[in-house]
């Protein structure tokens, strides 16, 4: 299977459990799961919730990680002040790069709104490979970003 369809296998398997779902957390952390099971380049896998200047570690899948990041800088605090999906080949060449784990070597991180456009959440998938990511996957986690939009209450 190549990597729009793995993707798509996701996306299915998402919608799957999304249906019997109902708690936040419960959802993310599957969609972590499902993410992670799937692609075989992801290192890590997870989301960061905005609370006010700074990010919250939460649910993920792979080693251990950053508890708070600073709105603002290294890719996901760029991601949240920004708002917009930040891919990254080489994170040696990204300014305030937060090294939670050494073994990233690239990472991609989409940014998550509600149905009314606010912003909740940041994606974040690390690679240990440089490179890892292109377009496609920036297509397809946009799109999973989109399906996750009413997992938020408001
Ligand atoms: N590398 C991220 C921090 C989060 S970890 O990769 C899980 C960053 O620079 O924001």
């Amino acid at each position: 299977m190549n990597k729009a369809d793995r993707y798509l296998a996701c996306m299915r398997e998402m919608r799957i459990r999304l249906e019997k779902g109902g708690n936040l957390i419960a959802d993310l952390g599957n969609i972590a799961a499902i993410l992670k099971k799937r692609m075989d380049h992801y290192f890590w896998v997870g989301f960061y919730f905005i609370e006010d200047d700074r990010l919250v570690l939460g649910p993920f899948q792979g080693t251990p990680a950053c508890v708070f990041l600073k709105k603002g800088s290294g890719v996901c605090g760029t991601c949240a002040s920004e708002q917009k999906t930040i891919l990254v080949p080489d994170v040696r060449q990204f300014p305030g790069h937060v090294a939670c784990d050494p073994l990233s070597q690239s990472e991609i991180v989409v940014p998550l709104f509600d149905l009314k456009g606010n912003l909740k959440a940041v994606l974040d998938v690390d690679s240990s490979m440089a490179n890892a990511f292109d377009q496609v996957d920036q297509t397809h986690l946009e799109q999973i970003a989109l399906e996750i939009q009413p997992l938020w209450k408001i």
